[in-house]
């Protein structure tokens, strides 16, 4: 058994990390083994392994926040659960693993003919999206929503949802090549970010009022969006992709009477009772089966390889998410 895990932290990421070998750990009662099938390196991991993210593991840790697994053994009185079931890891359970160990009773089951790549990565991401779009603003079907890092895998999952719901949205990127995957993953208008972005936003949705803005890059980006929003309107910032703080013009932000709200999937897990996350669990999962809800895959790795791995995530302009198979060779 291998797994990825980092005794310090630092600044350059895949320097902190190495596959180690592990013994078999034993089962203690309502316990299963999990052979992990696939999980993502995501920007939070990323950050995690830097110490700049908002929520740290005492060291050492295992790397990796999600993912999918087979049962592979089942302890005493875990016998509800069959050898192969397909599930989704527990959150934060370190998944850059061979195998691991779960409570029997944190494990929500997916649809066994789901493809495990895609379902590896419905923890973090497809919520993210939902909720950001569902919570903040009453949008009704054709309302328009801008968002920047558009070409990302929440910004697709959230062309994805919002089509579904007949929503128009607006989606910014920073580079051309960047474009046709955009489109591919069903978003109709894509721009690439610039100073007259609000110009180009205003011509292209025949000057619709967008009541809400979405947010994952910081720095002037948030200034640019902010400015293509209608008065009284809401940005919500979930990332920091540049590295700075959301910056705003008093001038766009006070007399357009403009809302500036955050958003932490973490506080959602910790405030939202269980039986309200599996139901929206289930119903993105069956997105996922149903190819509803699709993210791209740029590349994956073995655990062996997971220094490449951490590398080629940490590298921006990817074409899709980096994921760790660590039973594949
Ligand atoms: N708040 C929450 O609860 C929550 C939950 C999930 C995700 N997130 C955040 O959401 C963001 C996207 O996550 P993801 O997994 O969807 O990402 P991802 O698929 O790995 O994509 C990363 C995105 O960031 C862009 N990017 C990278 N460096 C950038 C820079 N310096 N300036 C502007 N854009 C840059 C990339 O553009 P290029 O392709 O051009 O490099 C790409 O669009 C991350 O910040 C992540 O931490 C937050």
């Amino acid at each position: 058994m291998k797994r990825a895990a980092y005794a310090t932290r630092g600044p350059v990421p895949q320097d902190v990390i190495a596959a180690e070998e592990f013994e078999a750990p034993k089962l203690g009662e309502g316990q299963v083994l999990l052979e992990v099938m696939a999980a993502p390196i995501n920007p939070s991991d990323v950050l995690t392994l830097t110490g700049e993210y908002g929520m740290l593991p005492p060291l050492p840790a295992v790397g990796g926040n999600e993912g999918v697994g087979r049962v592979a053994k089942l302890g005493p009185g875990a016998d509800a659960w069959a050898i192969g079931e397909l599930v989704l890891l527990p959150i934060g359970s370190g998944t850059w693993t061979t195998h691991m160990v779960a409570d029997a009773q944190r494990l929500i089951a997916l649809p066994p003919q789901g493809d495990p790549r895609q379902l590896a990565m419905l923890s973090v991401n497809p919520p993210t999206a939902l909720l950001m779009l569902r919570d903040f603003v009453d949008l009704q079907e054709g309302d328009w929503v801008i968002q920047n890092a558009a070409n990302s895998a929440v910004g697709g999952y959230l062309v994805q949802i919002a089509n579904s719901r007949g929503l128009n949205t607006i989606n910014v990127v920073r580079r051309d090549s960047a474009i046709a995957g955009v489109k591919a993953a069903g978003g109709e208008h894509v721009l690439v970010d610039g100073d007259d972005l609000h110009k180009r936003v205003a011509e292209l949705s025949s000057g619709a009022k967008i009541m809400l803005g979405i947010d994952a890059v910081g720095g002037m980006a948030s200034e640019r969006l902010a400015r293509s929003l209608a008065p009284g309107a809401t940005m919500v910032n979930y990332g920091a992709m540049s590295g700075e703080p959301c910056m705003l013009n008093p001038g766009t932000f006070v007399f357009r009477d403009l809302r500036l709200r955050g958003f932490w999937l973490a506080n959602w897990f910790r405030t939202t009772p269980p039986e309200k996350q599996f139901k929206v669990f289930r119903e993105l999962s069956q997105q996922v089966v149903d190819r509803q809800l699709h993210a791209r895959v740029h590349a994956t790795y073995g655990i062996d390889q997971i220094k490449e791995a951490v590398a080629a995530a940490a590298a921006g302009e990817r074409d899709g998410k980096i994921l760790v198979e660590p039973n594949k060779g």
